[in-house]
């Protein structure tokens, strides 16, 4: 058992496809152990994307990230980490497989519908960047 972070985008917040993508995860067999909408400072979108801060499009990713709310969710279940990043397939929407979240609801690399921990390491650092142990309603 697993435990990664997933993030509902702002485009797709504002799209109304917060259920849709949810239906998937949970169609798939990943459960939703901990979950909130809320608006990302400009702060708290920096420190989370921290890694790409010398990139060229961090100033547009976090830019983008605090333009709508988000949904944050802590995904469980069996090979979480691999589960959620083929759910929403590649990074790109122009690369992503059909049926994946990106394929179907993102409209560019940058707003790009979902995002997911990486690594089981990330994963670990990511949880616990937005939510407290006690928010994390795990079954197993
Ligand atoms: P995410 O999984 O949230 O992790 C980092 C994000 O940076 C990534 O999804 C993309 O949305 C974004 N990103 C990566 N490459 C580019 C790019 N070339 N232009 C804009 N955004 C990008």
């Amino acid at each position: 058992m697993e435990r990664t972070l997933s993030i509902i985008k702002p485009n797709a917040v504002i799209d109304n496809n917060i259920g849709n993508i949810i239906k998937m995860f949970e169609d798939q067999g990943l459960r939703i152990a901990a979950a909130k909408l809320t608006h990302l400072s400009k702060e708290k979108a920096e420190g989370f994307y921290i890694e790409h801060k010398e990139r060229p499009f961090f100033g547009e990713l976090v830019t983008f990230m605090t333009s709508a709310p988000v949904m944050l969710m802590v995904l469980e279940g069996e090979n979480a980490v691999m589960k959620n990043r083929e759910i929403m397939g590649a990074t790109n929407p122009a690369e992503a497989a059909e049926g994946t979240i990106r394929k179907l609801y993102a409209k560019s690399i940058g707003e790009n519908a979902a995002h997911g921990s990486d690594s089981l390491q990330s994963a670990d650092r990511e949880v616990n960047y937005f939510f407290d142990k006690n928010e994390v309603n795990s079954r197993w």
